[in-house]
């Protein structure tokens, strides 16, 4: 129970407001774990996978996963993607273990989760040179996939209605705060730290060619089998249906797959059936604004 408010932990944390956390807004139950993300000690074989919420995280996590075990798809069937690549920033206290426990027992080398700005990802992952790849996904289809994800997700603010939930998302009201601050920031780490940097309509066109790109950077050395293997398991048909990647394994109490399936379309474009003309001509104007200045280009097609 937590303290005497007669609320158990999980319930502390369902459906509660984002409080501030280092400047954004943050999931209530990852918010006490701060301390220990601040002073989190990477190893240097650690591979960090970074995007904002929604972007293909869950992609790109099995991506790696299949790649470090040579593409044997069975073996990276026998635990849940979320210990598997655990997130470092998640905690559900008295629920379920934090990411940070999770990845001090883990062997490296580690796969670590996180959505963290990069100003907030702990420096011992930069001192240690560590591998970063980060995946960017185009701002308007991040907010219909959040949007559904908010229904399902009861570790998040209810998101109201779709009106209520674009107004939140363009003011960066959403948990990690603005889409803007945070793929202008990964990318301009660039600069002075190589990041593997893909975009998640790329990774649509043409997976092969994307996965290619992830097996140099992670220096493997794979058969064109193996390669092909991992194009078809980590495809989105066969992620829905495999319960290691479907969320399904998470309680109904904090996701409830009957309003909307974590692996819900996986596709580019879907904003296309939920913003208004309205919307959509004041968010390019928004956008237009926000990304004045950066080399930071999305496909403008989708
Ligand atoms: P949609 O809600 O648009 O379907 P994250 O893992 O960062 O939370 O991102 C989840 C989004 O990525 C969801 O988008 C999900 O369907 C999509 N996704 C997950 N696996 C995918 C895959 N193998 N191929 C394409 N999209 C995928």
């Amino acid at each position: 129970m937590f303290g005497n408010t007669g609320m158990s932990d999980e319930e502390k944390y369902i459906r509660q407001d984002c409080p501030i956390v280092h400047g954004i807004p943050m999931v209530s139950a990852f918010s006490s774990n701060w301390e220990r993300i601040d002073n989190f000690q990477s190893r240097p074989e650690d591979i960090v996978i970074a995007t904002y919420p929604k972007s293909g995280t869950t992609w790109m996590s099995e991506i790696v996963d299949m790649i470090l075990n040579d593409g044997d798809h069975e073996k990276c069937r026998q635990a849940a993607i979320t210990n598997r690549v655990p997130m470092l920033e998640f905690a559900v206290p008295g629920k379920m273990p934090a990411g940070t426990e999770q990845l001090a027992k883990m062997p490296s080398p580690r796969k670590v989760k996180t959505h963290l700005p990069v100003r907030l990802l702990p420096k011992s992952f930069w001192e240690n040179g560590c591998k970063v790849i980060y995946v960017a996904r185009n701002a308007k289809d991040v907010a219909v996939s959040f949007y559904h994800f908010d229904l399902m997700n009861k570790l998040e603010p209810h998101p109201g209605t779709w009106e209520e939930y674009f107004e939140k998302y363009m003011a960066g009201r959403v948990s990690y705060g603005s889409w803007y601050d945070h793929v202008k920031g990964w990318w301009e780490k660039r600069q002075n730290y190589p990041i593997l940097y893909l975009f998640y309509e790329d990774m649509k066109e043409d997976p092969k060619r994307e996965i290619r790109k992830v097996i140099q950077f992670l220096g493997k050395n794979l058969t064109e089998e193996d390669l092909d293997r991992i194009v078809y398991h980590t495809s989105f048909d066969i992620m829905k249906e495999n319960p290691t990647t479907n969320y399904r394994m998470i309680p109904q109490s904090l996701m409830d797959h009957s309003i909307s399936a974590f692996m819900r379309k996986g596709i580019a474009g879907d904003w296309k059936n939920h913003f208004t003309v309205a919307q959509n001509e004041r968010f390019n104007a928004d956008y237009e604004k926000n990304m004045a200045g950066t080399t930071l280009r999305f496909r403008t097609e989708v």
